[in-house]
């Protein structure tokens, strides 16, 4: 599918902000040896991956979304009002309905937006950010919020190897701002592939095979990979993406400054890189921290990339995933932002943002078992461990309407002094 770069009327769009969020807790490859037979070596030659975040207890999909977002938002120097659509692309949304993106709009004290999430796997950013450039160009939104989040740790078997030393937790989010001036090159690049389906899915909970005891008892609520299959779609179709949204930009390889890829295994990167022949120097890397964060993947790496002096105004960057369905998308842009407003996004104070909270309702044992007693045996954890290990978090009983929601999530855009983690 192929998107114009600007309408007809001549209305562009650019990215204004961005941000990021990752939890606390760390589930090293140590970790994971102790549930699996598994061990760093494999796991690092493999994949590349060390490290990876859990959620808290009381974080979910839409509280980290919701972080992610308000500090897009601070970044692009405007208000939660400002924003009129909300986009989140998740795979592992806080309920089947509402949707995510409804939660994160109060949470962040927009009162204004529409509001929808973006089911495309890992490739969700990509699509959610397609989605966000049509409407901008089209004239329908001036301001949209774009957030790929997850919470991957609470559908993963920590039974099976093949998976759960793959993928960990955060998001991350950009604001697409309408502009009178052109935006430069731009190209986008979208496919689906049904054949691969089954390769990487979650089976039961859905309408061909709603929850129950059974479904349950064969863990058919994790999410399951037939890596082999997998990887080799991701290895082909990662490079070809990539040049397509390159190629539409009017660009080739050669003008690129920074690719920055869904970080899934550095091998698969590795092999993008021989596609496009352009040097790993100049492919944006994180995934030894994160792992495979799926929808969040690639705004968490943009965020960081930027944030850490990758990216200048000028420079010719291209994001590019790949996921379940199978999924891929590439964009190819021009940065026009100064990185520096990235330090706006301090000013935004994760504890006072709010998700709001259902009455009369219960959850039970938000962290896995098995993840939750290795944090606890690991002893002296980053975090308060009552917010880690199983259990009802104090706030989870307090009705939704005592739960205070921030008036403004968005702090003056005046220029605070540190850049956020
Ligand atoms: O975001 C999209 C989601 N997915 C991906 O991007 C994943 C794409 N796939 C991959 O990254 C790789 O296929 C994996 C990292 C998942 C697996 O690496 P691989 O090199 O393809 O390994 P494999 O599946 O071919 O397995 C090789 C061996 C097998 O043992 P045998 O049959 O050779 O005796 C596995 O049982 O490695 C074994 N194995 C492990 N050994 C130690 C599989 N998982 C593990 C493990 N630790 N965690």
């Amino acid at each position: 599918m192929t998107l114009p770069a600007a309408s007809p009327a001549g209305r562009w769009a650019r990215i204004s902000g961005w941000g990021s969020y990752a939890p606390k807790a760390i589930i090293t490859n140590a970790d994971l040896e102790r549930m699996v037979d598994t061990s760093d070596e494999w796991i690092v030659t493999r994949t590349g991956i060390r490290e990876r975040r859990v959620a808290a207890a009381h974080e979910t999909t839409a509280s980290m979304a919701a972080v992610a977002g308000a500090r897009a938002i601070a970044v692009a120097g405007l208000e939660p009002d400002d924003v009129d659509l909300i986009l989140v692309a998740t795979l592992t949304p806080d309920y089947w309905m509402p949707s995510t993106a409804a939660l994160v709009k109060e949470a962040i004290g927009n009162t204004r937006a529409a509001a929808m999430d973006v089911a495309a796997a890992c490739s969700g950013f990509v699509y959610a950010y397609a989605t966000a450039h049509a409407y901008v160009t089209a004239g329908l939104a001036r301001h949209v919020l774009v957030v790929g989040a997850e919470l991957l740790t609470r559908f993963l078997d920590y039974t099976d190897r093949s998976t759960c030393i793959l993928f960990g937790d955060g998001a991350g989010a950009v604001v697409v701002s309408a502009s009178d001036e052109p935006s430069g090159p731009h190209g986008i690049e979208l496919t689906t592939e049904p054949q691969g389906a089954y390769m990487i899915w979650l089976p039961a909970g859905g309408s061909k095979s709603p929850s129950s005891a059974e479904t349950v008892a064969r863990g058919e609520h994790f999410i399951r990979m037939e890596g082999r299959e997998t990887y080799r779609f991701a290895t082909k179709t990662l490079a070809s993406s990539a040049l397509a949204a390159i190629r539409r930009a009017g660009l080739e390889p050669g003008d690129i400054d920074l690719v920055v890829p869904h970080q899934a295994n550095v091998r698969i990167i590795e092999a993008v890189a021989k596609g496009l022949d352009f040097p790993m120097e100049r492919i944006f890397v994180n995934l030894d921290r994160y792992g495979n964060t799926s929808a969040a993947s690639v705004p968490l790496a943009l965020a960081e990339a930027v944030d850490s002096g990758r990216v200048k105004v000028g420079d010719r960057i291209v994001f590019v995933a790949f996921g379940a369905g199978f999924t891929s998308g590439a964009v190819a842009m021009e940065w026009s932002v100064d990185p520096a407003n990235g330090a706006r996004a301090a000013s935004v104070d994760p504890d006072a943002i709010r998700v709001r909270l259902p009455v009369d309702w219960n959850s039970v044992d938000p962290i896995p078992p098995a993840l939750a007693a290795v944090l606890a045996a690991r002893g002296p954890v980053d975090v308060p461990l009552d917010d880690v290990v199983p259990g009802e978090p104090a706030h989870a009983s307090v009705p939704a309407a005592s739960v205070p929601v921030p008036a403004s999530a968005s702090p003056a855009p005046a220029a605070p002094s540190e850049v956020p983690s």
